[in-house]
This record gives C-alpha cells, structure tokens and sequence, in this order.
C-alpha cells in the first residue's frame, strides 16, 4: 500500500504544549497518515507507551505497512475512539497521561474515490469511516423520511432551504455517484454571489456526520477520555468546522464547573468540583505559513486541558 499523503496540522503547536511524561500511556485517538503518532513515538521514550486508534483499517493496514523498524512501540486499535474505556480496559491501562485527537478526515480518505468522501472524484455515495458496519449516505438517503433529512442537514451542514434539499435527495435516491449527485444537487440549489465553495459541499459534510453518527461518538469520546486521564494528564483536540469545535468547548468547559446548583438556592448544595483546568483560554489557531504550505489546515483549532 502507498505512503501517506497526509499531512500532519498544527503538529508543530502539539509538540510546543506537550507535557513532559516519564512513563505511562499516551494515546493518538486519530492515527490517520500516522503524523501524529510517529512524532509522539520519537518524543517520548520507550517508557512511554503509544496506542493508537482509527476506526478506518485502511489507515491501520498502512501504517503498519509503511511503520520503520524504529517506530516499534505502537499499539494499533481498529475502532471507534468512543470505545476509549474499552481500549483501556483491554491494555490494561488504568489512566492516560495524554489523549490527543485530530478530528474529520485524512486527505487519503478524502483523495480515495472509492470511499465517497468528496465529488471532485467520482465514487459511490458511500462516505463510512468504517466499511466494516454500518449504512453508507445512499442507504441512509433511501432509508430517511425527508423530515429527517433536513433535520441532518441543518443540524450537521447548516444547509439552508433543508427541508426542499431533502426532497431532492429522496427523489434522486437511485444515484450512487457522487458526483453526479452533486451535479443534482448543484442544479437544485440557489447560488448566493460571489459564494466560492460548490453549493454541495454543506451537504455531503452533513451526510457524512450522520453516517459515522460523529457528534454522538465526539461527546462519549471526550467525556469517557476525561475520566480516564491521569492527574495533569492533558487532552488535545484539533477541530475543522463549528459543530464539532462547539462540542468540545461545551464539553471540556462543562469539566471546569465548580457549582451546578440552581441559581435561586441560597448555598452551594451540589459540591461539584472541576476536574480539569482549561490550558489555552482561547484555542490556538495555524500560523500563517501552515496554512500557506497546507490550506488543508485554514480552519482548524486546537483546544487543550488539563485534569486537575
Ligand atoms: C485528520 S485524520 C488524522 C491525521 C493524523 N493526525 C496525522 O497526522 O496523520 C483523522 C483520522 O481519524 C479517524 N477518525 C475519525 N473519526 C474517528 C472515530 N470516531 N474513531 C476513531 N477514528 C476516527 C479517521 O478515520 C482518520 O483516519
């Protein structure tokens, strides 16, 4: 299997925040090309251990085919990284001193055609991160009453006229190409001026967040994740897009909350204390050359805590 193309985002900014680990197990919930992965192997030593998750094999598969002697040491875990726990519990591990994820997708998903991740290729409407299980856009398009299409696309792709987009995507239910169905859709949506992007690019993320069920998986990850950091153990998220990046604010923000009490009780009754600390109050953003070399990485934001 051929190399990578990925190129790692805002690597550099992981590698400036990381903490200093002496022993223990470090986890890259997002292994992907591997950049990640490989950089957090020849940081820490061989005390350390590195497991790393994908619920896609293929990036597994090539990983390990691509892996230099040198970078033994690596755990690999085919799954989803809501099963964190899990893969704790597996390996034996009681807590993680560091939990780094790098949401969305790799560019060898999105350049393999054959997955149906994007339409400037053509391929079938496919779009699962996992081809072990699970229904691709086409079945869910086919098996979704238009009410619940446009709840998925206004609620995951912001898709404006939704409820008409859903019909569209019912009536057309039959096309397998992506391309085509983006032809379809294109001719069917209003074009606002001097808009830039295709008009179904909102659409097809929308498709693709509810096939993987991505924010339900996000949330059980980052709370399960939480628990199951050591103290001082931090937790690095790189986000692409607002609906995800709102999930892990809330998510990381609700942890720092000391009182959950109703506001109308005299005292705190709740005795809720924080279990983490928020590292950069406002989410690092790439430098200017990142996203000259990679505008792949224009949108991204990288939230860290820590466990108190
Ligand atoms: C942006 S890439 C990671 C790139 C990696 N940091 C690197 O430097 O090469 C995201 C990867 O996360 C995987 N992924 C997305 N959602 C996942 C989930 N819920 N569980 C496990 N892996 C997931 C995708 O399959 C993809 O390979």
């Amino acid at each position: 299997m051929a190399e990578t193309i990925h190129v790692p985002v805002m690597l550099a900014d992981i590698m400036e925040n990381l903490p200093e680990i002496q022993q223990g197990t470090i986890i890259d919930a997002t292994l992907g090309g591997g950049g990640y992965t490989r950089a957090l192997r020849a940081h820490y030593d061989h005390a350390v251990d590195v497991i790393a998750i994908d619920t896609d094999r293929v990036a597994l598969d090539r990983f390990e085919q691509n892996q230099p002697v040198r970078q033994k040491g690596i755990t690999l875990y085919h799954g989803n990284y809501s099963e964190i726990e899990s893969v704790c519990h597996v390996h034996e591990v009681s807590s993680v001193a560091l939990i780094v994820a790098d949401l969305g997708l790799s560019s060898d998903q999105i350049e393999s055609s054959e997955r149906g991740f994007a339409f400037m290729h053509d391929g079938p409407l496919d779009m699962r991160m996992d081809q072990d299980g699970g229904i691709t856009a086409q079945e869910l398009i086919a098996q979704s009453t238009p009410r619940e299409l446009a709840l998925i696309l206004s609620r995951y792709g912001d898709v404006s006229q939704a409820l008409h987009i859903a019909h569209v995507l019912k009536d057309n239910m039959q096309t397998s190409s992506t391309r085509e169905m983006a032809t379809i859709l294109k001719s069917n949506m209003k074009i606002r001026h001097g808009q830039k992007i295709h008009p179904a690019t909102q659409v097809f993320q929308a498709l693709r967040i509810a096939v993987n069920d991505e924010y339900a998986h996000l949330e059980k990850f980052l709370r399960d994740g939480i628990r199951m950091l050591a103290a001082k153990g931090q937790f690095m998220v790189v986000t692409f897009h607002s609906g995800e990046d709102r999930i892990v604010k809330n998510v990381f923000r609700e942890h720092t909350v000391t009182c959950v009490c109703p506001p109308a009780l005299p005292m705190c009754a709740c005795d809720q204390e924080a279990t983490v600390k928020i590292v950069n109050k406002k989410p690092l953003t790439p430098r200017e050359s990142e996203i000259a070399d990679n505008p792949r990485s224009r949108s991204a934001k990288l939230r860290i805590i820590e466990k108190i």
